[in-house]
């Protein structure tokens, strides 16, 4: 991929606008199950949206929208503010149906701004974003990106079993180079 041709803003955009079908999609499972009472296929798809959104959203707080906040502040801002309220309300899922009764009412309504969200993003931010920013731009939105691949790629040393080599289980003469 080149960084003058346009393509990896294409690509960058297309990636987003991808997690945004996925997230519209469950949403529409999330609304079946919660008309048939399943909070459990409630809580799971809404933990499956907040797995999407999860490096969704940096990408769009730490790439895409530090460059567009100086031309659109007011717009970012709001983005922000919407995304701490969708995770709020989703997070409550994460470990099954919470026990306030008021949850799926606020739910339903979180589902609702998240649908705007999206809308806004891909009608407002999206288009405005392929007009206005450079190619710079477009390689740091990336690097935002690349550094959450890199990193849900990475087994931090404590998930690994530590393996001690001692000389005991050396043959005779690597222990005497030790
Ligand atoms: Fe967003
Ligand atoms: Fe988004």
């Amino acid at each position: 991929m080149c960084e003058y041709c346009g393509c990896q803003q294409i690509a960058t955009i297309a990636e987003l606008t991808r997690e945004h079908d996925d997230v519209v999609a469950l949403i529409g499972q999330v609304q079946g199950s919660l008309a048939d009472r399943c909070l459990e296929d409630v809580a799971l798809r809404c933990q499956q949206i907040l797995a999407i959104l999860a490096p969704h959203s940096v990408v769009e707080e730490d790439g895409l929208f530090p460059e567009m906040a100086e031309e659109f502040p007011d717009h970012v801002e709001v983005l922000r503010s919407e995304h701490r309220e969708i995770d709020k309300v989703l997070g409550e899922a994460t470990d099954g149906p919470p026990d306030d009764p008021t949850w799926p009412d606020r739910l339903v309504g979180v589902l609702f701004l998240l649908r705007e969200h999206i809308l806004k993003e891909q009608d407002g931010v999206f288009p405005a974003a392929l007009i206005a920013l450079d190619a710079d731009q477009w390689e740091r939105i990336e690097a935002v990106r690349a550094r959450l691949v890199a990193a849900s790629n990475t087994v931090t040393p404590t998930t690994l079993t530590p393996t001690t080599v001692t000389p005991t289980t050396l043959a005779t003469d690597e222990r005497d180079r030790l």
